[in-house]
């Protein structure tokens, strides 16, 4: 079993790291506080490179594995997870979304300009009233010969304000269920696309979160992604590859918390010795460090599993599961480390605390995860990631 990464994977996570503590650290609390969006911070992102790490090099992307996109969400959420999370929704979601699942001409036409960052994509699938029951879309789009007529409402949506496309979940026969539901491309300079107020939110509150209204906004034809019926299995499985970018960024803030609890433990005295050196601190260190290599061994192996082309919808719900349950947990221990300067901003991480409870709830919570973990083993189909057994790729 080998473990270690290659040249250019150590060399994306350096510069990640670079990135992250020369430019993003300076100016996250107050980010974070005012509930600014990084706009400058975006910009710097895309000419990095990191707004379309995974997108192939045709289309302006960076042509990089999934390990190295880990890699550098990892570095980037140790820091800041509003920058984060616009970097993996427009990454995992729109771009590996679009370049899957899409036509020729519509990657030509927008691929480009999302892997260059200089478009920031929005994925739109959660209602007010169908959050964890995707299929229970409200969205209607209208098929009227040729375009669709897209009416209704998205909300809790990542990249709300500032998105140039929008990939849309809509119901377009709603008597056949999921089997009725289609996804489609929608420039958000249409008429009839209005988007609310940014949330105000617990966490990563930099990032522009917005509910989205559709009124009778035409879409073109050609603007559907894949066969008519294929919107919910095109969510889904784009939601599959998602979830390691969601999880790629708990192990981000739970490492963050761990670094920073780590070298405050060391400083920090009391009764006579630093506090690293009381076994009350000592052991949460342990665990902490332990539960977090666990957690990235699963997150590396989910990305490696879809690098490999082999199935990984199990191996990224479980590797989400577990890394923001690690996040939660240990931001709250790292926080009880710092003791009373824990629970002020200058710390960084109370806010790595509150930035962490959002990996347990978005792109499937904790819950659904859990069910589609456990549909998989009673289906006889969980991908077991045992070592020592065979690689089987599921059919
Ligand atoms: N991968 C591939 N296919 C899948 C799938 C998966 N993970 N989950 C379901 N499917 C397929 C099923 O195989 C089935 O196909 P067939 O009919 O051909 O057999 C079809 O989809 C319907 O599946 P179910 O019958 O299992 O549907 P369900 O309604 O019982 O449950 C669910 C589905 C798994 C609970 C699903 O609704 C789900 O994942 N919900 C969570 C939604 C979610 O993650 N939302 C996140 C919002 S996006 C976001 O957060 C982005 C952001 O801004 C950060």
């Amino acid at each position: 079993m080998f473990f270690e990464l290659n040249e250019e994977q150590l060399a994306v996570q350096a510069a990640a790291r670079e990135f992250a503590q020369k430019e993003l650290k300076p100016g996250v609390i107050e980010r974070d506080a005012k509930g600014l969006y990084p706009k400058e911070e975006v910009r710097k992102m895309a000419e990095l490179g990191f707004m379309g790490m995974m997108a192939s090099p045709e289309y302006g992307g960076g042509g990089m594995d999934t390990l190295s996109y880990v890699l550098a969400m990892e570095e980037i959420s140790k820091v800041d997870s509003s920058c984060s999370v616009i970097m993996s929704v427009n990454n995992s979601l729109v771009c590996w979304g679009l370049e899957t699942y899409g036509t020729e001409e519509q990657k030509a036409k927008y691929l480009p300009r999302l892997a260059s960052g200089e478009w920031i994509g929005a994925f739109c699938l959660s209602e007010p009233e169908a959050g964890s029951d995707a299929t229970s879309q409200r969205t209607t789009a209208v098929d009227m010969g040729d375009h669709y007529l897209l009416n209704g409402t998205k909300n809790w949506i990542t990249n709300g304000g500032t998105s140039r496309l929008h990939l849309v979940i809509a119901q377009t026969h709603p008597e056949a269920g999921h089997r009725g539901i289609n996804a489609f491309i929608v420039e958000t300079d249409w008429n009839g696309v209005a988007i609310g107020a940014k949330e105000d939110k617990l966490g990563i509150r930099a990032s522009d979160t917005h509910t989205i209204m559709y009124t009778d906004v035409k879409v073109p034809k050609e603007n559907r992604i894949g066969d008519d019926g294929f919107g919910f299995k095109f969510a889904m499985k784009t939601l599959n590859g998602g979830r390691i970018g969601i999880a790629a960024q708990a192990l981000g803030i739970a490492g963050g918390a761990y670094e920073l609890a780590l070298e405050y433990s060391k400083q920090r005295e009391a009764f006579g010795k630093p506090i690293s050196k009381h076994q009350a601190i000592a052991f949460k260190l342990a665990d902490m460090a332990t539960e977090i290599e666990a957690a990235k061994l699963m997150v590396y192996r989910s990305a490696w599993l879809k690098d490999q082309g082999m199935d990984y919808d199990t191996a990224s719900a479980m590797a989400k599961l577990y890394a923001s349950e690690v996040a939660m947990r240990h931001t709250v221990e790292a926080v009880q480390i710092h003791g009373g300067y824990g629970y002020v901003k200058e710390y960084h991480v109370e806010r790595l605390m509150r930035d962490a409870k959002i990996t347990q709830i978005y792109e499937g919570t904790s819950e659904i995860q859990r069910i589609v973990i456990s549909r998989a083993i009673l289906q006889g189909q969980l991908y077991l990631p045992i070592f020592g057994g065979a690689l089987e790729q599921k059919a």
